[in-house]
């Protein structure tokens, strides 16, 4: 059923105390300090396993009075539950904290090169972890947010203006894409079977502060402030669709709070560039020649082309993205790793020994 009226929400929310999952990863942390400054009335307990992709240092800065954090994993039943069945409490000045009354469910195994090497931990975090949230939030009968990838989609041709709807085809291509995928269908299926208030975003390509040194645009920036040179998957031809983190924060509570129960929305910004010139632009931005640096293996199934059509998003729940100007965003993040380096360097020599290992 679509909304005659553009712009009125359909089945609002208003969250007063949200479980974000994965909440020390990368866009799980912007979420999380999003939420903070712009919403100062919702409490937030974050669950996370600090896998080597977690980090408490994410949340630095973050009001302790206005969160709780649980180290923990989203497959444990029984943790899940116990979080889950909490009625209110106070902190510890004495204020009162309501239940939890929403989840927005970040946490998962999210990079690509991990999956192609060894995919069962994605099984097992992104499909079982998924579907013992889901079993939760059924039971307390709790709003669930569910966020998902461009990925489950497959690949678009570079020639082509065709770019992913909510009516595309699922056909994921690589195993962290198909966990994903499955993932989605869970969701879809806990609100078709059992009634549970969901939504799905799946969204583009992001980038910004908090995004570990295994993604593209952080690898390119630390090798280049570590003296190591950049590197680039096959003839960079691939092309990704980028968006500014905070602006997929801001599309996550749109749809939170306005969406549709059991309605997917894409979040994307038009911001498709090849790999090849993004990582031209990271060059010139830290006064590289453009042609310093090396080519290295690219993935086998290489997925071409991601690009959405966020019109759905745009047209009933008036979100827009504001981060636009890619070169500044882009010099924005340069400027944050470079005055960052406790938060990532421990990181950098195993990550890129990693890579040695895989041929990239
Ligand atoms: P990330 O790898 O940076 O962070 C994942 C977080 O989940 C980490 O803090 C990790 O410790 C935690 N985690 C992993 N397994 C867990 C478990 N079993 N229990 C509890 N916590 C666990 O990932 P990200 O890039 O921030 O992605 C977050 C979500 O957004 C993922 O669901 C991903 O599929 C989706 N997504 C990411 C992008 C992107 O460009 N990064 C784009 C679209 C969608
Ligand atoms: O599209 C959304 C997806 O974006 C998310 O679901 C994933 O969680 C997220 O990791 C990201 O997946 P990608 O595989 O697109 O991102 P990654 O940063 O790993 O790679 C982007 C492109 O850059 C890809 O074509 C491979 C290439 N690449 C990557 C690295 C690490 C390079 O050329 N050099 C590199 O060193």
């Amino acid at each position: 059923m679509q909304s005659q009226n553009q712009h009125v929400p359909y089945d609002l929310c208003k969250p007063q105390h949200i479980l974000v999952t994965g909440g020390a990863g990368f866009i799980g942390a912007n979420f999380v300090h999003w939420v903070m400054k712009n919403h100062p009335e919702v409490y937030i307990t974050v669950l996370d396993a600090l896998t080597y992709a977690g980090r408490r240092s994410s949340l630095k800065g973050c009001d302790e009075s206005r969160y709780t954090f649980i180290h923990g994993d989203i497959c444990d039943a029984q943790l899940v539950e116990q979080i889950l069945a909490q009625p209110g409490k106070r902190t510890y000045d004495g204020r009162p904290i309501a239940p939890i009354d929403a989840v927005v469910h970040f946490a998962a195994e999210s990079h690509n090169d991990n999956a192609i090497a060894d995919p069962m931990p994605f099984l097992q975090t992104n499909v079982t972890g998924t579907a013992v949230l889901l079993q939760a939030v059924r039971k307390h009968h709790i709003r669930f947010h569910h966020i998902s990838t461009d990925e489950v989609y497959g690949d678009l041709s570079l020639d082509s203006p065709e770019k992913f709807t909510e009516h595309s085809p699922y056909r994921p291509s690589s195993p962290y894409a198909a966990s994903k995928a499955a993932s989605d269908h869970l969701v879809r299926s806990w609100f078709r079977t059992y009634g549970v208030p969901v939504t799905i975003s799946n969204c583009s390509n992001n980038f910004g502060p908090y995004q570990h040194v295994e993604k593209f645009i952080p690898r390119q920036i630390t090798n280049i402030l570590t003296g190591r040179p950049a590197k680039l998957y096959g003839a960079g031809l691939a092309v990704r669709d980028w968006i500014a983190v905070d602006d997929h924060c801001a599309a996550v509570w749109a749809v939170l709070t306005r969406g549709k129960l059991g309605e997917t929305y894409l979040i994307g910004a038009n911001g498709e560039h090849s790999n090849l010139d993004v990582l031209r632009l990271i060059l010139t931005c830290m006064g590289k020649d453009e042609h310093d640096f090396e080519h290295v293996a690219d993935r086998p199934g290489a997925d071409r082309r991601y690009a959405l059509d966020a019109s759905k998003i745009e047209r009933e729940l008036g979100w827009h993205p504001q981060h636009t100007q890619f070169e500044e965003q882009i010099e924005r993040t340069i400027a944050w790793y470079a005055s960052h380096q406790e938060w990532w360097i421990h990181d950098k020599a195993a990550t890129e020994r990693s890579y040695q290992l895989q041929g990239h």
